[in-house]
């Protein structure tokens, strides 16, 4: 375990007005991101569409690192360069999400554990060794009637603080992902609520695991209003409702907090990270956004070579948005200005 390592690696994650971005989509979830501007899921496909983002030009100046799939982490550009060695040659950190995916949790309907701790020390000596250095685990926690359960709350804190142990003794920093999804008619006071619950349980777990917090970086989600709600609260509501979470929960020792956008539109993603970064933090605040990212620039790709170019510019674009927002410089004018 290279302690000095990994507190280089949380550092360069959340250096100032940079961020992660999300491509870790499994070969499901890329499917369905595919489906929406039919383009097939062939391996290929995936891989041009990973390497029009990794290449975008400027990208290091947003981008402190990119969370890939097991896939591409063994995929490369045309020219035949580790895409992980392409990144890594751009000062871009590549990372690799190892869980297996949220499966139903038995005797808990409506409810979802995430699975992949079976011989993952093994797994993440390799990825260390193809040049990972941190990972990712997302746990999916549901709001509805009589849910989340605290025995499904346990089960995901627990299964991500044993992930997060194997994470560092491999010198790998573990990127913590409890994910408190948006669907359902629920309030932003019960996901604050929620929140609240979820982040508790996983220090706690943290702790009795041993896991480092100087080494480990919170992915959050955050609370707003269930996505079926007919009030919708404001930017100003959700940003203090999680940072008042987060300053109640999450220990003042962790390296940064970066946040998923979860459905969330492009533009709220990113005046929420804006409006926190200007509500100030203990943390560094920055994004790790997949949707927020990526969707404008698949929508303009369409899998033809020919438009390339303009998904990245589109890419480009959203990635400066997100880097001032980390900074606590966005404005909604930058946005019109572009347009
Ligand atoms: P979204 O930003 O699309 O929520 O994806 C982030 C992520 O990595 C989910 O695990």
């Amino acid at each position: 375990m290279d302690a000095k390592l990994m507190a280089e690696t949380a550092r360069a994650m959340v250096a100032p007005g940079k961020g992660l971005l999300a491509a870790d989509e499994s070969a499901g979830t890329a499917k369905k991101r595919f489906d929406t501007v039919n383009v097939e899921s062939t391996e290929e496909n995936r891989r041009a569409y990973r390497e029009m983002l990794f290449t975008t030009p400027g990208l290091p100046d947003f981008v402190s690192g990119v969370i890939l799939f097991d896939e591409t982490l063994r995929q490369k550009t045309k020219d035949g360069v580790n895409f992980a060695e392409y990144l890594k040659k751009n000062g871009i950190l590549p990372g690799i999400k190892v869980d297996a995916g949220a499966q139903d949790m038995a005797l808990h309907p409506g409810e979802k554990v995430s699975e992949g701790l079976d011989k993952l020390a093994a797994r993440m000596d390799e990825y260390f060794k193809m040049g990972a250095r941190f990972a990712k685990w997302r746990a999916v926690i549901t709001i509805g009637a009589g849910i989340p359960t605290q025995a499904c709350i346990d089960a995901n804190a627990h299964a991500l603080a044993r992930y997060s142990a194997i994470c560092q003794e491999a010198s790998i920093v573990p990127i913590v992902e409890p994910e408190v999804l948006l669907d359902g008619d629920h309030s932003a006071e019960t996901s604050e609520a929620v929140h609240f619950r979820t982040l508790e349980a996983l220090f706690h777990e943290l702790a009795c695991q041993d896991v480092s917090l100087e080494h480990l970086i919170l992915k959050a989600s955050m609370c707003v209003s269930g996505k079926a709600n007919a009030r919708q609260a404001g930017v100003a509501e959700v940003a203090e409702r999680t940072l008042r979470v987060l300053k109640r929960t999450v220990s003042a020792a962790l390296p940064g907090v970066v946040f998923l956008s979860g459905g969330q539109t492009d533009e709220n993603a990113t005046a929420h990270l804006d409006a926190m970064n200007r509500m100030g933090a203990p943390w560094p605040l920055t994004f790790s956004y997949s949707r927020a990212l990526q969707a404008v620039a698949l929508k303009a790709w369409r899998g033809q070579a020919g438009n390339v170019a303009a998904a990245q510019k589109a890419f480009h674009h959203r990635a400066r948005m997100n880097s001032l927002a980390a900074r606590g410089q966005w404005n909604a004018n930058l946005e019109k200005a572009a347009a």
